[in-house]
């Protein structure tokens, strides 16, 4: 059996193939990795159900004890592979490493495999996470020690290895039995270019039940299962079937079908995996195309809970969900159905929006919600009857717009929209009595994560020219100032209500100007959210200014260096790494031609009022004519400390030269000493100074002395490394930021699994704590 984790369906695949010559599956395995965890180091063997050829995983991992499930349960055990298994009773988190000889830019399909079988002779099953490189995969929970549980992901490499790494969460010891990984071929699954695929089911039809066909039969070696679907007849041509299409699936899986008993049904397939609060979120953010940082769980570590979203704790229960604040969001079309899901809601916040359509019945069916807040939005239509009784009960705090009226006219009846949304789909079947032409029904369904990547959207409508007499309103004649910069000064606005930062280009500076509208021009063409993003600008003759999203909490630098200003830690330290590195690799790799920053600092960072941060000041920046030539500058930019000595010394500009900088940012983040800093009287660059003390060997040395060793070592050398190899003085040395992204969230991955382990282990915690207060401390 397979787990689901319940997740949205996107794409189903109905495969209505016609008879003809079959393609024969060759075999093949130059494509597999095929890891039997746990088996004697060095030894491999060829299955003799499948002939795949497995190999020990002790060169693809060092950590780690070998164990053998118990023999009573072998009559359970499908496959050898499950018979033993690799345990990790040390350290938080532990990665495989794949690298399959294809290399980068491939689409894989990545299987992992666990059977728990009491191997520890505990009798209790463990939960752990699984995480492909940085992203979360799944958490594995057993039902029984008998049960295997086997999950699959399809996944573009962005890079030439990948890591499947399991992690401890405080519930029990991680464990793996197997890992395999396919490389598939063509456009397969090309759905995949950006994020992942997470297998939701797999199924054959036609096959009640017996054995799961894969490899030879399917020449990628996916798990096909027999399914059994009531009132249907199986149908089965013994013909070879023709099954060239974009999934390429075994000509024996699709040589079976079924077709309903009675001619008055229909085959109805329900793709709706079950309700899981984070399906109701991933369907809003599709949705609505929501570019907030939502990834993960939504309420857990309940330090990091979601933007705009409440949950309650229950020790006895998963978080839920209960307050929901997607005000302001830019949202357009109808109220999401998936909002039916948040059955724990008790406030939802959808105003000011653009949303639009009937205001659907299901609201009212939300048993807990207690504040429903509609306004300033385009909704046609009365407001359900359910709603306005709670709302007269006194059940419910109800804001709407009074202008929302019936609409007869609306081609759009209540009931079709309704229909429109379900998630169901209607398999039409068209029954050809032919000995020749079958018709073969497969379904795959997978579910689709969109990764981290994103694109500004929204602003485009709030984006507008203000003339400079409207500047002068904004910023109350210029009066707040909240800082200088080389070509202009920074003022406080508001526009409305919202909050903004003006930058008015100084006249004197004829430099400036230039840089001024590079960079004008520039944030006009480029969104990210994690680049500060334009509200307007100002082009009057003599006055020029741009109109930014005011960053509450100001710039990095303020919070590292300012010992005014309270300790960030150290998981907060490499988010704000992680963000600033997905601004710039947006920048390098997201925009086309690629913009090279040229001013990358911990000054240009800032940080919103929930420490977000974003990479500021564009002023620098000059579009690349073309990708991979390097561009001469004619002057030298840039602020010293942070400033690549290859540039310095060549003038020859490449994306390589913000990478320098952007590590530089890192060791400024991980030691809290500016990058130009005091050692036995000399003033040296940081990277030197973190050189010297490198050779030490001790983190606690080089780790800022205020975060009182508060950190997991592992992350904080990893960052470390990471940090210095930006640094290295040849450019081709210095990993890219698509590499830098990866490697600072794998960083910030490990520190967020000790956040956790550390809050379950809390009481434990507490004690230890009481009982060293008794005792002095020895001097
Ligand atoms: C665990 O049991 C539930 C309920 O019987 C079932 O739906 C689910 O598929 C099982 N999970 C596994 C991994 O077998
Ligand atoms: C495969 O090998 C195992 C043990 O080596 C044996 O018990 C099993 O019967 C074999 N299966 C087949 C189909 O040959
Ligand atoms: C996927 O492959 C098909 C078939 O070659 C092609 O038509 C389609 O454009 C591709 N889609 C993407 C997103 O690359
Ligand atoms: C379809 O027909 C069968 C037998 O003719 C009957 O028992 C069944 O109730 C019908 N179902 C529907 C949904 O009309
Ligand atoms: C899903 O939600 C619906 C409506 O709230 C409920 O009737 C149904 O029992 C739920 N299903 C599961 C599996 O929890
Ligand atoms: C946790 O959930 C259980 C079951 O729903 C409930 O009985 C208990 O009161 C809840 N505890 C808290 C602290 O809310
Ligand atoms: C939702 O967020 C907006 C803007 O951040 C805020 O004004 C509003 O009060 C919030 N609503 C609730 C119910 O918290
Ligand atoms: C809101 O939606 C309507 C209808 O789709 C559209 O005409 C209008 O331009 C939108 N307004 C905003 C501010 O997005």
């Amino acid at each position: 059996m397979t787990t689901f984790q319940g997740f949205v369906p996107i794409l189903v695949l109905l495969g209505l193939v016609l008879t003809s010559v079959l393609v024969h599956a060759q075999n093949d395995q130059s494509g597999f990795i095929s890891i039997d965890c746990g088996i004697v180091e060095g030894s491999s063997y060829t299955d003799n159900v499948t002939n795949i050829n497995y190999v020990s995983d002790a060169d693809f991992i060092d950590s780690g004890e070998i164990h053998t499930t118990l023999p009573i349960y072998d009559s359970f055990r499908i496959d050898t592979q499950l018979t033993t298994l690799r345990s990790f009773p040390q350290n938080t988190r532990n990665c495989y490493t794949l690298k399959p000889t294809q290399g980068k830019g491939n689409r894989y399909l990545i299987r992992a495999r666990f059977m728990y079988g009491n191997y520890d002779f505990k009798g209790q099953l463990p939960e752990f996470d699984v995480y492909l490189g940085p992203d979360y995969w799944d958490t594995i929970r057993f039902n029984s020690s008998s049960e295997p549980i086997t999950m699959e992901i399809i996944h573009v490499l962005s890079s030439d290895y990948t890591h499947v790494c399991l992690v401890n969460t405080g519930r029990g010891t991680p464990f793996v039995s197997a890992i395999e990984l396919r490389l598939l071929v063509g456009d397969m699954y090309n759905q995949t270019s950006f994020g992942s695929l997470y297998l939701f089911r797999r199924l054959r039809f036609g096959i009640a039940s017996g054995t799961v066909i894969r490899y030879k039969a399917d020449k990628y070696d996916r798990l096909w299962s027999p399914f059994d679907w009531p009132d249907t007849t199986s149908l089965y041509t013994s013909d070879e079937v023709d099954t060239r299409n974009m999934f390429d699936p075994p000509s024996e899986v699709m040589s079976n079908a079924i077709t309903p008993k009675y001619s008055n049904v229909s085959l109805e397939i329900d793709l709706d995996p079950g309700n899981t609060t984070v399906d109701a979120m991933l369907s809003l953010r599709s949705t609505y195309k929501l570019t907030k940082n939502w990834q993960g769980d939504p309420c857990a570590p309940q330090d990091f809970v979601w933007d705009g979203v409440g949950c309650i704790y229950n020790d006895t229960e998963f978080p839920r969900i209960v307050l929901l604040n997607l005000s302001a969001n830019g949202l357009n079309g109808g109220i999401d159905s998936g909002l039916a899901r948040l059955t724990m809601i008790q406030t939802l916040d959808l105003s000011n929006n653009n949303l639009t359509g009937y205001v659907p019945d299901f609201l009212s069916g939300l048993n807990f919600l207690k504040d429903l807040n509609l306004k300033g939005n385009n909704f046609a239509g009365p407001i359900p009857s359910g709603l306005l009784e709670k709302a007269n009960k006194g059940s419910l705090l109800l804001s709407f717009d009074g202008e929302s009226t019936g609409d007869p006219a609306s081609p759009c009846d209540r009931n079709n929209c309704k229909n429109k949304k379900d998630n169901k789909i209607i398999v039409p079947l068209i029954a050809v009595a032919s000995t020749v032409f079958v018709i073969l029904i497969a379904l795959v369904v997978v579910w689709k994560i969109k990764k981290t990547k994103e694109h500004g959207r929204g602003l485009e409508t709030r984006k507008k020219k203000y003339t400079y007499s409207e500047v002068q309103n904004i910023t109350n004649n210029f009066n707040v100032v909240l800082g200088k910069g080389a070509f202009g000064t920074v003022y406080h606005g508001k526009i409305g209500d919202t909050q903004v930062a003006v930058k008015m280009l100084s006249k004197s500076s004829l430099q400036g100007d230039k840089e001024f509208q590079a960079e004008a021009n520039l944030l006009l063409s480029v969104h990210h959210t994690n680049l500060t993003s334009l509200v307007g600008y100002c082009n009057d003759e003599s006055h020029k200014g741009i109109i930014y999203e005011y960053m509450a909490n100001g710039n990095l630098e303020t919070h590292l260096l300012d010992t005014s200003s309270s300790v960030l830690n150290w998981e907060k330290r490499l988010q704000i790494g992680c963000d600033a590195a997905h601004g710039l690799e947006y920048l390098h790799h997201g925009c086309r031609p690629p913009i090279v920053h040229r001013d990358v600092k911990c000054n240009n960072i800032l940080l919103n009022e929930a420490f977000q941060a974003k990479l500021a000041d564009f002023g620098l920046s000059k579009a690349f004519p073309t990708e991979g030539v390097t561009h001469i500058s004619t002057e030298v930019a840039g602020t010293p400390g942070y400033l690549d000595p290859e540039y310095y010394a060549s003038y020859r500009l490449t994306e390589k030269s913000d990478v320098y900088s952007f590590g530089v940012v890192l060791l400024v983040i991980i030691t809290g000493q500016p990058a130009i800093t005091k050692y036995d009287n000399d003033n040296i660059p940081i990277n030197r100074l973190v050189n010297l003390k490198l050779a030490l060997g001790d983190i606690n040395n080089i780790v800022d002395p205020n975060l009182q060793g508060n950190f997991d070592a592992n992350s904080a050398w990893k960052t470390v490394e990471l940090a210095m190899a930006c640094v290295a003085d040849t450019p081709s040395k210095r990993p890219t930021m698509k590499e830098v992204v990866i490697e600072l969230n794998d960083c910030l991955v490990t520190e967020r699994a000790r956040e956790k382990t550390k809050s379950n282990n809390l009481t434990g915690l507490m004690s230890l704590n009481l009982e060293i207060a008794h005792h002095p401390t020895p001097v």
